[in-house]
């Protein structure tokens, strides 16, 4: 298969990496970010053989079949809708989009060219007996996802790098160790790239996205009015899901 990557920072190295540990079911072939520089300087440093400044380029690339959406949320859609109608399959990075309209017509766009949208929530993904915590109103239940993998670690001056988001290493702190492959990205982008050669069938595309955009409306305006929001929930003039939270009246309106 090959993989266009739109966007040249934290996500893009993640799926660079990923690809480098599938070879033999993919390649990353081009690169496009606009920064001046970002995307060449990417390209260099992960060996992809072309760097475009715009990812429309990157549509017209013949050679790209499929394209990993590392971009900002906010360009998600358009990105995708781009990318349907120059008959390019599209991996899109978490989460789906901004809005369920948005959701909608991502899904709609790539029906409606026969490409494929798929969902990049990598810890599908993930090894082992990575699980969740579930909180009832009678009990609860721990699993440990990530810290699993970990290695607990005390430095008193740091170490560099332990795992995303970490914002210090001094201390106890938990390093991941394989990071992308115990996350699930290589995982995932084989299982994506066998999506698109027809020999598997997704199990994370547009429709889980769109669920997951669903639970975040739910969740948000939970959240702001202070109550339980059951689904099917489905408010209009939604800009973001986060104003759900911050002006509750929105959800209020919904039928
Ligand atoms: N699956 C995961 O665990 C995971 C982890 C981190 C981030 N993400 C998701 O990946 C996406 C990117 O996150 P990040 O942390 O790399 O963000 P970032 O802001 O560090 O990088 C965004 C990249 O997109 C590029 N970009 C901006 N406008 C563009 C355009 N018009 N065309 C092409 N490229 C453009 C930027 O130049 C930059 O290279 C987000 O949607 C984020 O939610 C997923």
């Amino acid at each position: 298969m090959k993989i266009g990557i739109v966007g040249s920072r934290f996500q893009a190295d993640c799926i660079a990496g990923a690809v480098k540990a599938m070879p033999e079911d993919g390649e990353v072939v081009a690169v496009a970010s606009p920064t001046e520089g970002h995307a060449a300087g990417f390209a260099k440093r992960h060996g992809i053989p072309r760097a475009y400044t715009d990812y429309r380029e990157l549509l017209r690339d013949p050679q790209v079949e499929l394209i990993s959406i590392t971009a900002p949320n906010r360009l998600h859609a358009q990105i995708t809708i781009d990318a349907a109608k120059a008959g390019k399959h599209v991996v899109c990075e978490k989460p789906l989009c901004l809005t369920l309209e948005e959701a909608d017509a991502m899904i709609e766009a790539c029906r409606k060219a026969g490409v494929l949208l798929l969902y990049a929530e990598e810890l599908f993904f993930a090894p082992m007996d990575d699980c969740i915590e579930v909180f009832g109103d009678k009990g609860q239940t721990y699993a440990d996802m990530l810290m699993g993998n970990a290695l607990p670690t005390y430095s008193e001056v740091g170490l560099g790098y332990a795992v995303e988001k970490a914002a210090t290493t001094r201390g106890w702190t938990y390093p991941v160790f394989e990071e992308h492959w115990n996350y699930g990205f290589p995982q995932e982008m084989r299982h994506f790239a066998r999506c698109v050669r027809g020999t598997e069938t997704p199990i994370s595309d547009g429709d889980t996205g769109r669920v997951v955009q669903e639970v975040q409306y739910a969740a948000y305006a939970s959240a702001g009015l202070g109550r339980t929001v059951l689904l099917p929930f489905r408010p209009t003039g939604v800009a973001k899901p986060i104003d759900l939270w911050k002006m509750p009246e929105r959800a209020r309106t919904t039928p």
